[in-house]
């Protein structure tokens, strides 16, 4: 049921010049229509969650209308669930450059991810180490905080630069007692993009796992988890314009090697092995159609469309001495999410100054509390987070800094 993809489709979403067209790439996003009066919503709360496109809608209720039942029944309605999902683990793995037979299907990226600490808590032992980074999302922390706590290992931390938005390569330690090496793809609070060579590297160097949170990378950044040596890799789909759901990516050797918690009668190889329970295949289906979209309009006009969107929105906020923006000053070493604070105002006042003016975003650390820790806003009410996705264009981002520019 994943469509496969067409080159007209896909020149129907490029010009000419092989650049991103807006307005069709818009048209397929149903939230992105002014509304009945008129009015058009700025949905820069994408790092907390995309728009879906039509196409996802269409695959969600036709699974449940056409195909709806439990896998692996000798029927027709089965047998399509389960060419289904077969079809979108493989578009899955193509999209992460990962394994067909290494994508799992779950709730969302943190219950994967408590899920896979579980199951290595069989090798960690008192006195090994994890490896983990002060520019993380905490369900790229708390996880590996747990398992530590669990086996009686310690966490060595990765140190953030406040000032760049970089991590601090020269706190990445390891030692013949490393375990595991947890880093980020990019960060979901500054937009910092991260190399996942140094990790990899330490983490081979010494017999260690890693793992890749790639939540917020996922939309921005094109990902290549075998060729970049990653063991496993997580992300959610509700922030690649599909359904609420999670992914977890990972060498099947590895999937096979460990024992995940599950019930008897569950399979006892392949990926299904570590789904506890029936899958959401509605959800399944709608990642499908995510990306199908994805591929439609390509990774590589998504992220030159994106690097426009960055300058501008830079160029604007240095002309703004009231706002501070914290994390990589530069297009090229960012996704287009920006942290931002304003003298004179908290976070939360900022927000509700642009939800007036039809822009939603975020105020506060958005689970990211050890960047904001390091950058000293924590119990200050973080920042204000205003996140872009291909989908947006040059008046969204002058109608953030024109309102931002309006609170003096
Ligand atoms: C970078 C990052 N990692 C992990 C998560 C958690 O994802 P999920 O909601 O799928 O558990 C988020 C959610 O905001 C995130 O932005």
């Amino acid at each position: 049921m994943a469509a496969m993809i067409s080159t007209s489709a896909t020149s129907r979403l490029l010009d000419t010049a092989g650049t991103l067209d807006l307005e069709r790439v818009r048209a397929r996003f149903p939230a992105l229509a002014p509304s009945p009066d008129g009015r058009r919503i700025v949905h820069a709360d994408a790092p907390g969650g995309t728009q879906v496109t039509s196409g996802v809608i269409e695959a969600m209720s036709a699974y449940l209308r056409d195909h709806n039942a439990n896998s692996h029944g000798g029927f027709a309605t089965s047998a399509a669930t389960d060419t289904m999902v077969e079809g979108v683990r493989t578009a899955v793995a193509s999209f992460l450059g990962g394994w067909d037979d290494g994508i799992v299907f779950g709730q969302n990226m943190t219950t994967l991810t408590w899920h896979l600490s579980h199951a290595l808590d069989a090798r960690v032992s008192s006195g090994d180490e994890l490896v983990v980074t002060r520019l993380d999302h905490d369900a790229n922390i708390s996880p590996w905080l747990h398992l530590a706590k669990r086996t009686g290992a310690s966490l060595r931390w990765v140190d953030l630069d406040p000032a760049t938005g970089r991590l601090h390569l020269d706190t990445l330690a390891v030692s013949a007692r490393t375990r595991l090496v947890a880093f980020p793809a990019a960060s979901n609070a500054l937009g910092t993009v991260v190399d996942p060579a140094p990790f990899v590297d330490a983490a081979r160097s010494v017999g260690a796992l890693t793992f890749c949170d790639a939540v917020h990378a996922a939309p921005h950044v094109p990902l290549s988890q075998r060729d970049d040596g990653i063991d496993v890799l997580a992300c959610s789909p509700y922030k690649f314009f599909g359904p609420h759901a999670g992914l977890l990516s990972a060498d099947p050797a590895l999937l096979a090697e460990l024992q995940p918690d599950k019930v008897r009668p569950a399979p006892d190889d392949g990926p299904d092995r570590w789904q506890t329970g029936t899958a959401t295949f509605e959800a399944i289906a709608g990642i499908g159609a995510a990306l199908d979209h994805i591929t439609d309009v390509g990774m590589d006009a998504i992220g030159a469309h994106e690097q426009s969107l960055s300058r501008r929105f830079l160029d604007g906020l240095s002309g703004l001495a009231a706002v501070t923006l914290h994390g990589p000053p530069n297009a090229a070493e960012r996704t287009p999410t920006f942290a931002v604070t304003v003298r004179g105002h908290s976070p939360a006042q900022v927000a509700a100054h642009l939800a007036d003016r039809d822009i939603y975003c975020w105020a506060g650390h958005y689970y990211a509390l050890e960047p904001m820790r390091a950058l000293g806003l924590l119990h200050d009410g973080g920042a204000v987070r205003i996140g872009f996705v291909h989908y947006h264009g040059a008046t969204d981002v002058d109608r953030v800094l024109q309102a931002l520019a309006d609170l003096g």
